[in-house]
């Protein structure tokens, strides 16, 4: 038996909502045929998105969406993108399959696609091979109200009003594809660049400096050291590879042994958040500057037969398993991670949604988001396991178990607790000290580990209501099956 303890009387910091962010790039089928089939497709649209899929985002609260890249970023420029789309310029897309990018979802269209989602646009500029003057013009064509070139050609373009760009990011992956620079001369770029994404009117640009890879301390240490009085915040990316970068392993097919060095390699972002936020305390010991993990997620081998520059892949029980264990730590570290960005949302990595011409299918990733939903903007509550209730197998330290719990504005508290083991249920007692345990409600997503949706089979694994829980006293006691993810909702 293993228990949990919730306390409600020891509110934390809020959750920022965009914890629960997603990352969306010109990669693959990610914007072309996953969001955006265009005026004309016989798929239903409104102004070119796919209905189905904003529909389906719109459920999860999509709060905010970065784009247009990822290493796509460094080589976009954004005034190819604007204007006739006959006229618009037609380029390589060098980092994912060399195919020919055409340009007609732009700037225009990217902020139609946040105004249907109801989501925060987070734009990522071009430091690797644009020009100060670029990303300067970008953001008084965005967000100028008045007369100037940049937003005399907006209105020309049909957009009067200006927009609200809040987050923007002075590059990606600087260290790699973004340029192979080294920290202190990024640090000096992201200052350059930075001094010229100007405040227009009542926009206040929080500006997003591009940060380490996995464990690169020296790279964080050297741009918080030149760069750190000038960015709003830093971003981390990692990703879960169970088998290393070299050989990844297939999405759909994995025994036990690396379905738990997954779950290792998952939790290993608790380390690497920690780390990180040690180094930047050098620097800003007042903690005014964020944390944002804006790439992270699963990355196997593309399914079989699929372009091996689209990363297009299946998503399991696993897939969801990582993502519980990702959120929860988010939420446990919310004081200082503002944001992050699962990659990629729409076919690309571990998706929410995978489409198929007219099809489309929501993933086992996507409930745990919608499962999750509730923390979006709440605050978080002390909560902890007692006891180790990790595995030890030689030197693997194997997660069993995680939660977190918050309280909304409302009072209504919500715990999601999860079962990592894959094959073993597991009884769990959550305490809940400072509540009305009179109004419980669970709801479980649950499924054997391989278990995943596709197109024949669209709804093999979903939520339902969870009934198998008891009540006494201050506790909620239940049998977790294997693989499941709970979210117990209280009211009162
Ligand atoms: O998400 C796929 C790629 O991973 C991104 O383009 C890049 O930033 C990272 O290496």
């Amino acid at each position: 038996m293993s228990k949990i303890v919730v306390n409600k009387n020891l509110p934390k910091n809020v959750i920022n909502k965009n914890i629960y962010g997603h990352f969306s790039e010109h990669l693959g089928r990610c914007i072309y045929e996953g969001i955006y089939v265009g005026e004309n497709s016989d798929i239903p649209n409104k102004n070119g998105m796919r209905t189905d899929v904003v529909e389906a985002l719109k459920e999860i609260k999509v709060p905010v969406l970065r784009w247009p890249g990822g290493c796509f970023a460094d080589e976009y420029h954004w005034k190819d993108g604007i204007g006739p789309k006959e006229n618009r310029k037609r380029m390589v897309n060098t980092n994912w399959g060399g195919v020919v990018e055409d340009n007609s979802f732009g700037t225009h269209e990217f902020m139609e696609l946040c105004d249907q989602l109801g989501c925060e646009p987070y734009i990522n500029g071009n430091v690797g091979s644009g020009t100060v003057q670029e990303m300067s013009e970008w953001m008084e064509y965005m967000t100028f109200d008045g007369v100037s070139p940049m937003a005399e050609w907006r209105k020309q373009n049909g957009r009067e009003q200006p927009w609200k760009v809040k987050y923007f990011g002075i590059g990606n992956e600087n260290w790699g594809c973004g340029g192979n620079m080294r920290p202190e001369y990024y640090g000096d770029l992201f200052r350059r660049f930075g001094t010229f994404v100007r405040n227009y009117g009542d926009n206040k640009v929080f500006k997003i400096a591009c940060g380490a890879n996995i464990d690169d301390y020296e790279w964080t240490d050297g741009v918080m050291k030149v760069a750190g009085k000038f960015m709003d915040a830093i971003t981390l990316h990692y990703y879960t590879h169970p088998l290393g970068w070299e050989i990844k392993g297939s999405a759909l097919d994995f025994d036990r042994p690396v379905y738990d060095i997954t779950l290792v390699k998952a939790q290993r972002m608790e380390e690497l958040i920690n780390g990180h936020l040690a180094v930047m305390d050098k620097y800003d010991p007042q903690h005014r500057v964020g944390l944002i993990v804006d790439e992270w997620g699963t990355w196997f081998s593309v399914e079989p037969g699929t372009n091996p520059g689209f990363l297009y892949q299946q998503n399991t029980m696993r897939d969801a398993m990582v993502a519980a264990l990702h959120l929860d730590i988010f939420n446990k570290h919310s004081d200082r991670v503002i944001m992050t960005n699962i990659a990629q949302i729409v076919n690309v990595l571990q998706s929410v949604i995978l489409t198929e011409g007219p099809k489309m299918i929501k993933t086992p990733t996507y409930y745990v988001y919608d499962l999750y939903k509730h923390h979006q903007d709440a605050t978080l509550l002390d909560s902890h396991i007692v006891g180790d209730t990790f595995l030890h197998h030689g030197p693997l330290d194997i997660p069993t178990l995680t939660q977190s719990a918050s309280v909304d504005d409302n009072g209504v508290t919500h715990i999601t607790v999860s079962n990592l083991l894959s094959e073993e249920s597991q009884k769990v007692d959550v305490q809940v000290l400072g509540c009305d345990l009179s109004k419980v409600k669970a709801t479980i997503l649950t499924g054997e580990v391989h278990a995943h949706n596709t197109f024949d089979d669209p709804d093999a694994v979903h939520t339902t209501d969870f009934t198998g829980f008891t009540v006494g006293g201050d506790t909620i006691s239940a049998e977790l099956p294997a693989c499941s993810v709970v979210l117990y909702t209280i009211e009162g």
